[in-house]
C-alpha cells in the first residue's frame, strides 16, 4: 500500500514500539494519529516527532466509552495499529484483581473495541489494514512463569486476530488483518510495571518498526498476515 496521504491510528504511539512505528510511518509520508492515555506524554511525543503529519488523541483503552467516542471523533482511517499494552510479572495468587482487569482491558478488550469501532468503515470502503501487536508470548509455544495474565491477554489478541482474519476473508473484502508477534524488545514496558529486568540485549524497537512499515507498504493484495520476529538466542 502506498502510504503517502494515508492516515494511521497507532495506539500506544507515545512510547516504545508504537513511537518507532509512528516515526517510520511519518518517514513514508503517512499521516499519523497517536493514541495514548496520558495527555502530557502524548504531547511530549508530538513535540519530539516534530512533524506536521502527526496529531494525537488522549484515550484510556480501559474504557469502552472513551474508545468509541475517540474513534468517532477521528473519523476515517486507513491503517490501525493496535500496539498499546501493559505487563505484570507475578505469581497468580498474589496478582491484584485491579491489575488483572487492567491488563485484560488494555491489551485484549482495548484491541477488540478499537477494532470493532474502526472496521465497519473499512469494510464499507473495501480498503484498510488492521495490525494487532501480539507477542511471541501469544503463540502456542508461549507461556512463562509469573506472566499468566499477560500471556492470557496476548493469547486472546492472537485468537481474535486469526479469527477476524478469516471472517473478513470470507466476506471477500480488501481489508487486511495482520498479526505481529515480536519477542523481547528494549522498551519501557517492563520498568513501567515496576519490573527490574535487563532488557539491554532485547531487540531494538526501531528495527522491529522497520519490519512493520515494510509489511504495511506491500500492495493491498499481499498480506504478511502472521509475522513472528525473535532475537537470535545465541547472541
Ligand atoms: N517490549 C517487549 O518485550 C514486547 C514483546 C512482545 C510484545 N510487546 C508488545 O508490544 C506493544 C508495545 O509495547 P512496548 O514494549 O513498546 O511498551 P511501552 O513502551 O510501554 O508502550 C506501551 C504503550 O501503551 C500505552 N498504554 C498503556 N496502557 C494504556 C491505556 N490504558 N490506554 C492507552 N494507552 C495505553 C502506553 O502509554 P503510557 O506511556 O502512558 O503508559 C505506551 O504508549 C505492547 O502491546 C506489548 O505487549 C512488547
Amino acid at each position: 500500500m502506498f502510504l503517502t496521504s494515508k492516515t494511521a491510528l497507532v495506539t500506544g504511539g507515545n512510547s516504545g514500539l508504537g513511537l518507532e512505528v509512528a516515526k517510520g510511518l511519518i518517514k513514508s509520508k503517512c499521516k499519523v494519529i497517536i493514541l495514548g492515555k496520558d495527555k502530557a506524554k502524548v504531547e511530549k511525543a508530538i513535540f519530539d516527532l516534530k512533524s506536521n503529519l502527526v496529531t494525537s488523541v488522549t484515550c484510556d483503552l480501559r474504557s469502552q466509552t472513551q474508545i468509541e467516542k475517540t474513534v468517532q471523533q477521528i473519523g476515517d482511517i486507513d491503517i490501525l495499529i493496535n500496539c498499546a499494552g501493559i505487563i505484570a510479572y507475578q505469581p497468580l495468587p498474589v496478582h491484584d484483581s485491579k491489575n488483572i482487569r487492567d491488563i485484560i482491558e488494555t491489551n485484549l478488550l482495548g484491541t477488540i473495541y478499537v477494532t470493532r469501532s474502526v472496521l465497519p468503515t473499512m469494510l464499507k470502503k473495501n480498503s484498510g489494514t488492521i495490525m494487532n501487536i501480539s507477542s511471541t508470548s501469544g503463540l502456542p509455544t508461549g507461556g512463562s512463569p509469573n506472566e499468566s495474565v499477560y500471556v492470557a491477554s496476548k493469547f486472546g489478541v492472537s485468537g481474535f486476530t486469526e479469527s477476524l482474519k478469516k471472517e473478513v476473508d470470507d466476506q471477500k473484502k480488501n481489508v487486511r488483518i495482520l498479526g505481529f508477534y515480536p519477542g523481547g524488545m528494549n522498551t519501557q514496558l517492563f520498568s513501567k510495571s515496576g519490573l527490574t529486568k535487563d532488557t539491554s540485549k532485547f531487540m531494538d524497537p526501531a528495527e522491529i518498526a522497520k519490519i512493520i512499515v515494510f509489511m504495511l507498504e506491500r500492495p493491498d493484495a499481499i498480506k504478511m498476515d502472521h509475522v513472528v520476529v525473535n532475537r537470535n538466542k545465541n547472541l
